[in-house]
């Protein structure tokens, strides 16, 4: 490294974005055990692992049915699938998440219908989505980013008046809560991604669709195995979208330690809080807020600062893990120009794509590294001063 950056005696350390090895280490025993017991069985299609982790999960949620599939995306795919979305519809969703929430909709032959976030949480704003409503709307579909439930009670009450489905995108909120309820069980569907960064990782992809209604929970499992509930009899055309027997042990394994972890990223994430007034940043980086009655479980520390892009860059040159969720809006998007719309439409969203940085908040941070990463913040800013 050089020495470009660097105040100087100011100390050097390595902190990761993620550490997946830090989790891995003190349940490796457990996770191969249950590796093991599938390879013993040999039963890697659907079958009892897959059974026993939807169980879990439903019990988890507090819903009624747990599908796993293949990923987060195809649980939104699949979910899409069962609504029957297709050519002539529209699906209403923010302008600001995971490529994966509105390309599905794409996918289907429907039309995405875009709508700006709230500039404090950077969840879709309500009231521009009852403005976004017409006669086409087939779903909406809030995503819950960063971890934080988006506003349920007034999304769910706009979404009743135009009597359309809620789908929620929960894929980095598992375990978050609205006002003490579990997020992916308020809407007609929840869809949550087990990519290995996530709050609950695989070690590979994976997915669940969480529903309440019995009928979509046998839609989606119909779809996952090719629209077939009985092999070779198919009903409707689906994919294959199952979950793998050897990812569902893995999550099982690591399930239990699900509320812990969140607990720690959450103490992290107050810690972050407390380092940025210590060290008397608090007007040039805005903190992530966590709304009244929600339970933030901070897949993702996400802080607004100016000159992101600059800043983001000295705390690489100093080894500190930083990502940016997201630098482009879906409606600024090349993929999505013969939409039609055009940049200044969502300014909310727009500052957030310029402004928003994710910092390291795995739960096996320290407090040391924590204050290392906000020391190597405050020196970029200084620079920029
Ligand atoms: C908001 C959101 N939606 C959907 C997905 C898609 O999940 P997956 O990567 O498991 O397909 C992700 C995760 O990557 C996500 O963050």
């Amino acid at each position: 490294m050089s020495d470009a950056g660097r105040t100087p005696g100011a100390r050097e350390m390595q902190v990761p974005m993620l550490d997946l090895q830090a989790q891995y280490r003190p349940i490796r025993d457990a996770i191969l055990e249950a590796v093991v017991r599938v390879c013993d069985s040999q039963r890697f299609i659907l079958g009892p692992e897959v059974e026993g982790l939807e169980r879990e999960l439903a019990a988890y949620l507090g819903v009624e049915h747990a599908v796993g599939v293949s990923s987060g995306t195809d649980a939104l795919l699949a979910a899409m699938m069962a609504l029957g979305i297709g050519p002539g519809d529209e699906v209403v969703t923010s302008t600001y998440s995971f490529f994966a929430t509105a390309g599905c909709v794409s996918r289907l032959g429907a039309r995405p219908v875009f709508v700006d976030i709230d500039p404090v949480s950077c969840n879709i704003d309500p009231g521009a989505i009852a403005a976004a409503v017409t006669p086409r709307t087939k779903a909406i579909v809030p995503v819950h980013l960063y971890g934080q439930s988006a506003e349920l009670d007034a999304i769910l009450a706009v979404a009743s008046r135009a009597g359309v489905p809620v789908i929620e995108d929960a894929a980095q909120a598992i375990g978050a809560t609205y006002h003490g309820r579990k997020v992916g069980g308020f809407g007609l569907a929840g869809c949550f991604s087990f990519f290995p960064s996530k709050n609950l990782g695989a070690f590979g992809d994976g997915g669940l669709v969480a529903t309440n209604d019995e009928a979509l929970a046998a839609s989606v499992r119909r779809l996952r195995m090719h629209g077939a509930d009985r092999q070779y009899y198919h009903e409707v055309v689906g994919g294959n979208f199952r979950l793998d027997a050897l990812q569902a042990a893995v999550l099982r394994v690591k399930l239990p330690h699900l509320e812990a972890w969140a607990g720690a990223r959450r103490r992290n994430a107050a810690r972050y809080d407390a380092l940025f007034d210590e060290f008397g940043l608090a007007g040039r980086v805005t903190p992530p807020a966590v709304l009244p009655g929600r339970g933030h479980v901070f897949n993702q520390y996400v802080v607004r600062v100016p000159d992101r892009d600059r800043v983001k860059a000295h705390l690489e040159e100093r080894r500190v893990g930083a990502a940016v969720y997201y630098p482009v809006p879906f409606h600024q998007l090349t993929c999505f120009a013969s939409l039609g719309y055009r940049a200044g439409q969502f300014p909310h969203a727009e500052r957030a794509a310029r402004e928003t940085l994710a910092l390291p908040v795995y739960a096996e941070l320290t407090a040391d590294e924590q204050r290392y990463v906000v020391e190597v913040v405050a020196e970029a800013l200084e620079r920029a001063a």
